[in-house]
């Protein structure tokens, strides 16, 4: 069994990457910033995890040159999976620095240890946004992705660039997976899932930008998590790679809400927007890459993965409620 340096831990998709590793009898200390966004969310998430044997968690910003490479020559990390960033597309017009900061210097501080601290394998999340608005779908890795349409989108390609560099010039094994819009409980309420079923739940209308006709490849979270935990310990794998992590079956915006509608039980009301700056038409992953390097491809149907959802939403009022208490405090901004 293995030490896992696992940062962005009390995240969505890193808590419930930890918990995986952690059921799997793995050491998993996680590094968070706990910076206050959604910070009842992230509290509770860790609360959950320093519960769970084999899970510690640390406060440490990855941008810290010099505390991460600290951290890294005490723990010796052999797997490292890179989750923390300043994440969303939307967020990223109005904070750019903020997100150069996490996103790219953030990286860079990560693979720098790792060489010099004899990590053999660095995880890291990429993203689908780096595909920008590209009309030829389904989108494949071999595509161009040198015009995105957001920062976010252009700190997630630098990470995969800077991989390949390290790659190339250390020979540090590199895995770069470009998640596809990752939903299920404990997701992140800047989302289209958590939104909507807000909303729906609070009897308010729901934006729907550009008429809810914008298409998401919807992933669910055990999908991904599984995709990666395959990353961090598929054999095959050395150099520099980088994989689409999608469901591969893009669904109108209209659709999650059609299916949130039945699931909560609820009704929407619908307030049509134009489409926002940076918001791309349609996102949709081939995943066979994924498939045939490490035998897996994602499979939960939008319908099984919002009933998962939605169960959660309803049987953790509290968690809830503590969102939304902060969401109407402003406390979104970071700080
Ligand atoms: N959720 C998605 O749909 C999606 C899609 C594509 C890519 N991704 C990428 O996957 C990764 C995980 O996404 P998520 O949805 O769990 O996001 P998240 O925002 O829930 O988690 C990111 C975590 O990183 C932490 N963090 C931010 N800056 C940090 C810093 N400087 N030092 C240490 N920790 C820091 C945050 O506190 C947060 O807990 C991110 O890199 C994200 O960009 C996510």
């Amino acid at each position: 069994m293995a030490t896992i340096l696992l940062t962005g831990a009390a995240g969505f998709v890193g808590f419930h990457l930890a918990r995986r590793l952690c059921a799997d009898g793995h050491e998993v200390v996680g590094v968070d910033d706990l910076k206050p966004l959604f910070p009842a969310l992230k509290a509770e998430r860790l609360r959950r995890l320093r519960e769970i044997p084999g899970f510690l968690g640390l406060v440490q910003d990855v941008s810290d040159t010099r505390m991460t490479d600290g951290l890294f020559a005490d723990l010796r990390p052999a797997l490292v999976v890179h989750l923390a960033a300043q994440t969303g597309v939307r967020f990223s017009v109005e904070h750019p620095f903020e997100y150069e900061r996490t996103n790219v210097l953030g990286m860079l501080s990560i693979l720098e240890a790792a060489r010099r601290h004899g990590t053999q394998r660095v995880v890291f999340a990429s993203s689908s946004s780096v595909y920008g608005n590209s009309l030829r779908v389904p989108w494949r890795e071999d595509d161009r992705a040198d015009a995105p349409v957001s920062l976010y989108a252009a700190t997630k390609r630098a990470d995969e660039l800077m991989a390949s560099a390290f790659a190339a010039t250390h020979g540090l094994c590199t895995v770069g997976l470009r998640y596809f819009t990752v939903y299920g409980p404990f997701g992140r309420p800047d989302m289209a899932v958590w939104t909507f079923a807000d909303a729906i739940a609070n009897g308010e209308p729901v934006p729907l930008f550009d008429g809810g006709s914008m298409r998401r490849d919807f992933t669910y979270v055990d999908d991904v998590v599984e995709a990666t935990r395959l990353a961090l310990f598929d054999t095959g794998l050395s150099g520099a790679s980088v994989f689409n992590v999608g469901a591969g079956q893009p669904r109108e915006l209209d659709v999650l809400l059609r299916a949130l509608e039945t699931n909560l039980g609820r009704p929407a009301i619908r307030m049509m927007l134009p489409a926002q700056a940076g918001d791309v038409n349609a996102t949709w992953a081939d995943a066979s890459a994924l498939k045939a390097a490490v035998g897996f491809l994602p499979g939960t149907t939008l319908e099984e993965g919002v009933a998962a959802f939605s169960r959660w939403f309803l049987e953790n009022p509290d968690v809830v409620d503590a969102v939304r208490r902060e969401r109407s405090l402003g406390r979104r901004l970071v700080g």
